[in-house]
């Protein structure tokens, strides 16, 4: 076995020994895992961040895992070892994955084991490491919009934080299924938002989001992905149309008005069949990543602090190699 095959012994990874802030993360040297029969080892490119890593971190999503944990669910990177009973992948393969229910450790590692059913080849026309940044966002955006709202050609489709991870995927799907797409975003985003397929985009720092949505479609719109937290998602839950559908990233809506169905509790779960999915689309340029940052692994905290902020256009990822 050559030096550059060889799995090493131990890995860099970004763990916590116990819940809590900042001051929880420790960059660590930690044991790499050993692949079972049906397991997949990533040797890790780039890594997804998202506001819920923060969740995870403090201990408001627990993962069932014992410490010391290592954050992050998902990332793309290259096929390091495999188990015996595993078909479909090969060392050296380019991969990317979402672990949740989360395997083992995280990844925001040097490297990460899964189950080879998480896995899916990686968007061969996308940078290894920016395809790390994928995996939840495009899972979400897929499942929600054809699965669980079963967007139709010319359905009226509401997105809020459409510049967002999942957003700014979500109108780009829509608008491919034939959807009328409007979106939310401040108005530094237009002209983004406005490419990826919107017909209309509302600035929600300077107009009321209700009144101007139901002047441009009047009876409400037919589907809603929401993406927004806190007291704005029970207004833009009153946008929806009678019969109309929502899914509620956030589970933020506290008051659904009547003949109106709402999702609160969808949480995205891992599947490498419709991440192969997700890969053509980009491939195919059904479906383009935005990547606003690549932050060194060192600086994993840094990440976490701009998602918090709320502002991020498409995906902050963090480097690993
Ligand atoms: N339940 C699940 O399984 C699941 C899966 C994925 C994500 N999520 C959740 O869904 C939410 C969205 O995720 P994400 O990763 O796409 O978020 P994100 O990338 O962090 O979203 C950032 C975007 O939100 C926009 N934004 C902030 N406040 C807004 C507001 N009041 N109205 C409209 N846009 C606003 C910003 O646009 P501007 O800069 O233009 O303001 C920014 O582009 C998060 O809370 C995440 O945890 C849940």
């Amino acid at each position: 076995m050559s030096e550059t095959d060889r799995v090493r012994a131990t890995m860099r990874a970004w763990a916590i020994d116990g819940y809590g802030g900042p001051e929880r993360m420790q960059l660590r040297k930690l044991p790499v895992p050993e692949p079972g029969p049906r397991d997949v080892l990533i040797r890790m490119s780039g890594a997804e961040v998202g506001d819920w890593d923060i969740l995870v971190r403090e201990g408001e999503w627990p993962m069932g895992r014992p410490f010391p944990l290592v954050l992050g669910l998902a990332g793309a990177g290259t096929v390091a070892a495999i188990g015996g009973e595993v078909a479909g992948f090969a060392k050296g393969d380019s991969v990317y994955a979402y672990s949740y229910p989360l395997y083992q450790n995280g990844a925001w590692a040097e490297t990460m084991l899964v189950p080879a059913s998480y896995v899916a080849h990686a968007p061969a026309s996308l940078d290894l490491t920016r395809a790390g940044g994928v995996a939840i966002v495009g899972l979400t955006a897929h499942e929600t919009l054809t699965d669980i709202l079963a967007v139709q050609r010319s359905d009226v489709v509401l997105i809020t934080a459409a510049a967002g991870g999942v957003g700014h995927l979500a109108v780009q799907i829509a608008t491919r299924i034939g959807a009328r797409v409007v979106a939310t975003a401040s108005r530094r985003n237009h002209d983004f938002v406005r490419a990826l397929g919107a017909e209309a985009v509302i600035d929600y720092t300077a107009e009321d989001i209700v009144a101007a949505v139901r002047t441009r479609y009047p009876g409400g719109v037919d589907k809603v992905l929401n993406g927004v937290s806190g007291e704005a998602a029970n207004q833009v839950v009153r946008m929806l149309r009678q019969g109309g559908r929502m899914v509620d990233l956030t589970g933020s809506v506290s008051e659904v008005p009547s003949g109106v169905c709402v999702d609160r509790e969808y949480v995205v779960r891992a599947d490498g069949n419709r991440l192969a999915q997700v890969a053509r689309m980009i491939d195919d340029e059904r479906l383009t990543v935005e990547v606003q940052d690549l932050i060194p692994f060192e600086c994993a905290p840094d990440a976490l602090e701009l998602v918090q902020a709320k502002h991020v256009r498409g995906k902050i990822v963090l480097e690993i190699a």
